[in-house]
């Protein structure tokens, strides 16, 4: 059963539990007409619209759902524990993890082209889903978060995790149950199925993870340098109340060292690079304006607690002439 791709004029926007209620409900009767007693696979993000798939599933075909969480060793700090937390644990989902770090970081080694680097992270990421797919049998629906503005941007085919595509050659039926919503209904959504704030309101994250923002040819010590640092200025985020206003911030990590000292020794470390930015469709950005009280702790903090890391940098550039990532 294909819905049509066209959002009906007479459909009202969800800005409400009541009425992000009533198309929970009515898309719970939809799917279970759809998949009748078949099983569904789902590519679980952690992402806003891949985690809002997986919780309307959850609730509509339960275990019948079965989601892939692939770890590509790119995530946040704290990401894959929290797919794993909220879904398996709290959701009892039909959930597969697969901690793919080594497969994706051995395959990085030494390459430092972006572009390069974006097309390996895509491809493994297919080639690992397609791997665990393969394992089962009896799938016959695949469930993507394809949102409305994915239709309009891309005649329907949602890039999956944003870094590719999903293989070709898997013959199985869409299940699409966000296809006509914006992103401010999936939200509505997300907290209506009781998903966590943190993970509803989530701010932005490429399909590449970290592999963009640690800078140049990857290696674990930077990597983790960088996660670390992250998650430094996350807490401060989130301490000083800009987590809710800022729509997109981060740590860049460059492969270069500067001097340093440290324990009246010299200590050669990587610098830390900070960005801020605030925009409606992230082809224009504008930045924060951090106040150097919150910069002056994030400074202290990830000089003293993150091994590797001697100096913080405020990137000042708006885009254009920046672009949000470095690379
Ligand atoms: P730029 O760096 O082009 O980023 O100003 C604009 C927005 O897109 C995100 N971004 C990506 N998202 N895969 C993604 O899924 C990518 O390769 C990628 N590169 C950039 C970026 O985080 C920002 O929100």
């Amino acid at each position: 059963m294909q819905q049509n791709n066209v959002r009906p004029e007479t459909m009202a926007r969800i800005t409400t539990p009541e009425l992000a209620a009533a198309f929970i409900e009515e898309q719970v009767r939809e799917v279970r007409a759809q998949v009748g007693d078949k099983q569904v696979l789902l590519a679980l993000s952690g992402g806003v619209d891949s985690s809002v798939v997986a919780a309307l599933l959850i609730k509509a075909i339960g275990k019948q759902l079965v989601s892939v969480h692939v770890n590509h060793g790119l995530m946040r700090k704290g990401e894959s524990e929290q797919v794993i937390e909220v879904f398996r644990n709290g959701l009892d989902a039909n959930l597969i993890y697969v901690d793919a770090t080594d497969r994706f970081l051995d395959l990085l080694a030494g390459e430092a082209d972006p572009e390069k680097k974006r097309k390996i992270i895509g491809n493994e990421f297919i080639k690992v889903f397609d791997e665990e797919a393969g394992k089962l049998s009896g799938i016959s629906f695949l469930a993507q978060g394809t949102i409305y503005p994915d239709i309009l941007e891309s005649h329907g085919v949602k890039a999956h995790h944003n870094v590719g595509g999903l293989p070709e050659d898997m013959e199985m039926e869409l299940v699409e149950p966000l296809k006509l919503l914006y992103k401010d209904e999936v939200r509505v959504v997300g907290k209506a199925l009781g998903l966590p704030d943190e993970m509803v309101f989530r701010q932005p994250f490429p399909g590449p993870g970290l592999g963009v923002r640690c800078l140049g040819a990857i290696t674990r010590d930077r990597l983790h340098a960088l996660r670390e640092a992250d998650a430094i200025l996350r807490e401060e985020f989130d301490k000083c109340g800009l987590a809710g206003k800022v729509w997109q911030y981060f740590v860049a990590v460059p492969d270069f060292k500067s001097v340093g000292v440290r324990d009246n020794k010299r200590y050669e470390g990587w610098p830390a690079i900070i960005r801020a930015v605030n925009t409606v469709d992230a082809m224009t950005a504008t930045i924060e304006e951090i106040p150097y009280d919150v910069l002056h702790r994030i400074t202290e903090r990830i000089t003293h607690e993150v091994e590797g890391i001697n100096r913080v940098l405020l990137d000042l550039t708006p885009k254009p002439i920046g672009t949000i990532e470095w690379e």
